[in-house]
């Protein structure tokens, strides 16, 4: 019997399950418009002078940006930069190391958080993942550990703390500094407390796409003096100012422009503010979505550990082939054609990337990866990280529809749409075998 047009896969010609388009989160609404004027009334779109005196610290946006988070996650130091990228690169400068070191961090995520680290002339070393958090496995940050380690950097991917309390035991065990970047998390919790104030540092991002936005836009947040006093000096031209404001220690402060607006400044402070609310609209989409994805098999959906919450930045769905017995790729490609956004993957492992592969970095010869005397022993092979490989290559999709304006209905489409799709796959796997890559 011929199949009706809504039982046709989208992909073979069949009405895709979806109504409309996906659309990503716009939170912009009358505050931040409000928020806007208030700094073009007054003019002054920048505060910062880089020069000694209150004007090194920034306007008043970024003044006001920076204490109410401190005063939202009772910590003593929030320092705005003009991306997350900026903050993490003065997060890891301001530890003070350099040329020689090394940092485990993570080969799962957005690639400015190994480059912080190779922007201090250290290199960083891929620890493996976990297949629930996705976030660095302690085990094998400890088999990361060499005596050139000084620090490791932990990422919350997708909204989900990594196993911060066992990564600070082991920075605390083999004296290295631990950070956060915390970019995907912001309001994420770990054993109650906030993601990103666990680490002796921990970044937060406000662009585009992050749960809160300010087009673009960063923030550290940390209770150590210090980090706190360096990375403001990475902000803004540090070398410039050591004399006149009698800093000493000027290891790693050497600046760049790393500044918020006033605008970027005043529109993230209302995103702020809505945080809690943003997240919250999130998670009910997820958990709607989780319910609907919990009685189809090979599909399973984010875990979410005893310790901590998901505030889902993307929902991650782990797929496995040999139960719904079609490759992963021809089912995200067959669910995008009924309407959805599903990648299969996240990112290459970033190892394997042409910078690690090549280990060419600043200027031919090889630096800084030459600086460290374990060059030849630090490997960037394909399988250092078979789970993270794994992941990419065959497990793991990540879709950002949990998010508004998109709709509990919405999320039931996507259900039906991955029901559809595994109902009918002998036609996508007969039909068509050369849609598959
Ligand atoms: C995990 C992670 N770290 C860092 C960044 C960099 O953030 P920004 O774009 O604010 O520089 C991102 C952004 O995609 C990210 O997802």
């Amino acid at each position: 019997m011929p199949k009706s047009s809504n039982d046709l896969l989208a992909i073979l010609g069949g009405t895709p399950a979806a109504d409309k388009p996906f659309e990503f989160n716009n939170s912009i609404s009358d505050e931040e418009k409000t928020a806007v004027l208030r700094v073009i009334e007054k003019g002054e779109l920048s505060g910062f002078i880089a020069s000694p005196g209150e004007p090194f610290w920034g306007g008043q946006e970024v003044l006001g940006l920076q204490e109410e988070f401190q005063t939202r996650f009772s910590i003593k130091h929030a320092i705005a930069f003009n991306s997350a990228t900026s903050a993490l690169h003065a997060a890891v400068a301001a530890t003070g190391i350099g040329p020689g070191d090394e940092v485990v961090t993570s080969p799962y995520t957005m690639s400015a958080t190994a480059t912080a680290i190779l922007m201090t002339g250290a290199v960083p070393i891929f620890a493996d993942i976990e297949d629930t958090t996705f976030g660095i496995d302690p085990n094998s940050v400890e088999a990361c550990l060499s005596k050139n380690t000084k620090g490791i950097l932990a990422v919350n991917i997708f909204g989900h703390a990594a196993q911060l309390d066992r990564l600070a035991e082991i920075a605390k065990q083999n004296d290295l500094f631990l950070l956060e970047d915390n970019a995907q998390a912001p309001g994420a919790l770990f054993k109650g407390q906030s993601t990103g104030t666990i680490g002796g540092a921990g970044i937060f991002s406000f662009n585009r796409h992050k749960v809160m936005q300010s087009g673009e836009g960063g923030v550290l947040v940390t209770n150590d003096d210090k980090i706190a006093q360096k990375a403001a000096l990475v902000r803004n031209h540090g070398e410039s100012v050591v004399a006149a404001m009698e800093i000493d220690d000027i290891v790693n402060t050497v600046g760049l422009n790393y500044r918020m607006t006033e605008m970027e400044a005043a529109v993230a402070r209302e995103q702020f503010r809505k945080m809690d609310g943003l997240n919250n609209q999130r998670i009910a989409l997820a958990n709607r979505l989780t319910e609907g994805l919990s009685d189809i098999e090979g599909l399973t959906p984010p875990a979410v550990t005893a310790e901590s919450s998901h505030v889902y930045y993307m929902y991650a769905i782990r797929y496995d082939e040999a139960v719904i017995r079609l490759p992963r790729n021809l089912f995200a490609k067959a669910i995008e054609a009924e309407g959805f956004f599903l990648r299969p993957g996240y990112v290459k492992p970033l190892y394997l990337e042409p910078l690690y592969q090549r280990k060419i970095c600043f200027g031919p010869n090889g630096f800084p990866f030459t600086a460290n005397d374990r060059n030849a022993e630090i490997s960037y092979a394909e399988g250092i990280c078979p789970t993270c490989e794994r992941l990419q290559n065959h497990e793991l999709m990540i879709t950002p529809i949990a998010q508004p304006p998109q709709t509990a209905q919405d999320m039931d489409l996507f259900v039906k749409a991955c029901k559809k799709v595994i109902r009918n796959k002998d036609d996508l796997l007969a039909g068509a075998p050369n849609l598959a890559e």
